[in-house]
């Protein structure tokens, strides 16, 4: 990776004479979002807001995994998009209309993040405080977050307070006034949340709370992505086919699928990508039936299987979500291949008619009709018409910091970034010809409407056809020279 110099220089001035650590700064990678477009989310997030009112976001929870293990800490999208913060127990204030402080200046946005701490940094990294926030993500208010207790606002002035409502599901980890469980009980304080201010005899008014505006304002501003979303997306997308056309050709019967997850999880991180976006889905057989199978951990897949994988790098926040089905032994059976063709044929008319003014519902339907006259014709559904559940699942889905991403589904607009995907499952038992049974195919894309309003494929690199894959999986593969020694011959030394 080419380091930018010049903004690693900016940065260096940036934190002359300030004091502060700019080690974790300094190592981050250069493309990630910068300062301003945090900065811009905010302004364009500002003018959706309704008449005086304030948006209210938290930081997400931190998750234990087992006793003194936790997940890997994610922020939470929506955090994300608007500050560039990404550790936990902070929460962000937005509002439509400047506020004046004591001393008589305005500020139209605060945030409040958990403080610098020698030992916590000594343990899990570097934390960048309220300075840190200031200097590195551009806010001018900016406090630890200890202070949101005594932060003097009087929300009941506001006609709406706005925020995601609460899943009660943080847990009060730390005996520390600023994690997430106290700023949030606190701010149910503040606003008269019902159940919050258990002295009152009265349950309070809560007319201003608006636990619903939210989501729709951030589907209209994450929906549609800007530039420097797209360039993310570009290559956690071409990061993600380069690894499944690496497993293409590195693919024999045998393997695990975990080992067949390693190899594009391999790929993911060579290139940077720091998780994946969502848990790997590598489904032999009939396990490629389950839709979200992410135990990957059948030990020998079968030579006369079809293998359902589906994953996705995200790369600085930005997650693809792409999935090929190959056949294991590198020859579509007929039938694996009369089920492959058929859904490919829908998946390409569905990408070729996303364009700028079409419905997503025109799209979806179309897949169905091509998917249900194809089971038809193979003799799979005994009419046109007829229920079944082969094809369970819808279209597609915006992708950006969620694979499952904000955004409107109502009509294609250009700077959107999609999914297509449809499928066909036929889990062993299925009520036709026992030839059909245990084949799985989801073929899964992402696209772009550009600005001329037409579809762009942006997963493309990796083969989509049944004979490009054929093809490709006859390639050889550098994996061929990767040799490890035998694990238990190993042991015994
Ligand atoms: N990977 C999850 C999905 O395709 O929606
Ligand atoms: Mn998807
Ligand atoms: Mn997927």
């Amino acid at each position: 990776m080419i380091l930018d110099i010049k903004r690693i220089l900016i940065l260096i001035l940036l934190s002359a004479g300030s004091g502060f650590s700019f080690a974790q700064v300094l190592e981050a990678p250069a493309d990630i979002l910068t300062a301003e477009f945090h900065k811009q989310r905010r302004e364009a997030f500002r003018q959706k807001l309704p008449e005086n009112s304030v948006a209210v976001f938290f930081a997400n929870p931190v998750r234990n995994r087992a006793n003194d293990v936790d997940y890997l800490y994610h922020q939470d999208p929506n955090f994300y998009y608007l500050t560039g913060y990404r550790e936990p127990n902070a929460v962000l204030l937005i509002f439509k209309e400047s506020q004046q402080k004591k001393d008589g200046s305005f500020y139209n946005e605060i945030i409040f993040v958990q403080p610098r701490n020698k030992m916590a940094e000594m343990w899990t990294g570097k934390r960048l405080g309220d300075e840190g926030v200031k200097e590195v993500l551009g806010f001018t208010e900016a406090f630890e977050n200890t202070k949101f207790d005594k932060y003097q606002l009087d929300f009941s002035a506001f006609n709406k307070v706005i925020f995601n409502d609460f899943y009660n599901d943080v847990r009060d980890e730390e005996k520390d006034n600023g994690d997430l469980y106290n700023l949030i009980e606190q701010f149910k304080g503040k606003v008269n949340y019902p159940g919050a201010n258990k002295s009152l005899e009265i349950e309070p008014k809560r007319a201003n709370l608006d636990t619903k505006s939210l989501e729709k304002i951030m589907d209209d501003l994450r929906g549609i992505k800007t530039p420097e979303e797209i360039e993310l997306l570009k290559k956690a997308i071409q990061i993600s086919v380069i690894g499944q056309v690496e497993v293409m050709k590195a693919m024999k019967p045998g393997m695990s699928e975990t080992e067949i997850q390693g190899i594009h999880e391999f790929v993911f991180k060579k290139f940077g990508s720091e998780y994946e976006g969502y848990p790997s889905i590598v489904g032999a057989g009939n396990n490629g039936c389950i839709l979200h199978y992410i135990d990957n951990q059948k030990p020998e897949i079968q030579n006369d299987e079809l293998i359902l994988m589906d994953l996705g790098a995200e790369y600085h926040g930005y997650t693809a979500d792409i999935t090929r089905t190959i056949p294991v032994n590198g020859k579509f059976s007929p039938e694996q291949k009369a089920i492959y063709d058929l859904v490919y044929k829908a998946q390409q008319a569905a990408i070729e008619a996303s364009k700028a003014g079409a419905t997503w519902k025109s799209t979806s339907d179309l897949a169905r009709r091509i998917i249900n006259q194809g089971l038809y014709e193979l003799g799979i559904i005994p009419a046109i018409d007829a229920h079944h559940m082969y094809y369970p699942h819808g279209l597609g889905h915006h992708i950006g910091l969620d694979v499952h991403d904000s955004g409107n589904k109502d009509v294609f607009e250009p700077g959107m970034v999609f999914t297509v995907e449809p499928g066909i499952y036929i889990p062993e038992g299925s009520r036709c010809d026992k030839k059909w049974w245990k084949i799985a195919v989801r073929i899964e894309d992402d696209v772009m409407i550009g600005e001329d309003g037409n579809p762009i494929l942006l997963s493309g690199y990796a083969p989509r056809t049944s004979e490009e894959i054929e093809k490709m999986m006859e390639q050889p593969s550098v994996l061929d020279q990767f040799v490890l020694p035998d694990l238990k011959e190993s042991m015994s030394k």
